[in-house]
């Protein structure tokens, strides 16, 4: 079987009017389908921006990425913006709700600009069962919510599409302890039911909930 993620040789450049800054340098690997992986680095060691290159959000200045053995320097566009859109779930530090939609709206969002028209609410309320929030709050805006609670409702958005790679940069990192690792038990949850996760951290007492760490350091793999 193709691995759900391949790198071959990747680079990233960014050209820079005081220089060009190297992000990535000649990066190998592989994710296959179902792992739990922590990325783990120093500060400005390139970590965004592998996660960033995995989800098709950006494109290598050399080398080649492969998702689920397809090169994604040969898809058009549109194919790009469907693969985003329905494998890929993507998790960020500050949530990036829409704070004027109600939670309900935040999580249909994706299925909005699919369906691109009012989307049965049905999945919506399932897919946020299945991060534990409370049904109470489905009609409430993200303020009003605390943080694990909203960092719960950017999972179900991530999750409503079904994406087999889940895509996180540092889910954490605005959460106390103990909502921390209520988040990663269900992450923890996530991956048994099937998904690929993985998950940019500072944290070692985070990637120890993930099979496997990869090190970055100056753009390359330790
Ligand atoms: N859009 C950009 N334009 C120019 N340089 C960038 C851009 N994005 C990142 N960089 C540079 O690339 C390098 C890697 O950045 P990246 O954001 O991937 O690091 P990181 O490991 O995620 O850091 P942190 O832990 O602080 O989030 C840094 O030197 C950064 O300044
Ligand atoms: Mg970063």
């Amino acid at each position: 079987m193709e691995p759900v993620i391949r790198f071959a040789d990747v680079s990233k450049v960014y050209p820079l009017r005081a220089g060009d800054v190297t992000a990535l340098s000649h990066v190998s690997f592989e994710v296959e389908r179902g792992e739990f992986i922590a990325i783990m680095g120093p500060s400005g060691s390139g970590k965004s921006t592998l996660l960033n290159l995995m989800g098709c959000l950006d494109t290598p200045t050399s080398g080649d990425i492969f998702i689920s053995g397809i090169r994604i320097q040969d898809m058009t566009d549109d194919e790009l913006t469907d693969l985003r859109r329905d494998r890929i779930g993507f998790i960020f530090q500050y949530f990036n709700l829409f704070p004027l939609l109600n939670i309900i709206e935040n999580v249909n969002f994706p299925q909005m600009m699919k369906a691109g028209e009012v989307v049965d609410e049905t999945k919506a309320v399932e897919v946020l069962k299945s991060v534990h929030l409370e049904e109470s709050l489905h009609t409430h805006t993200p303020l009003e919510l605390s943080g694990g609670q909203q960092q719960r409702v950017a999972i179900a958005r991530a999750l409503i599409n079904d994406p087999d790679i889940l895509l996180c940069d540092e889910p954490t990192g605005n959460l106390d302890t103990k909502t921390g690792a209520s988040i990663m038990n269900l992450m923890t949850e996530l991956n048994k039911r099937g998904s690929t996760i993985i998950i940019v951290t500072h944290d070692p007492t985070i990637a120890a909930y993930t099979q496997r760490t990869i090190r970055i350091v100056d753009g390359r793999i330790a």
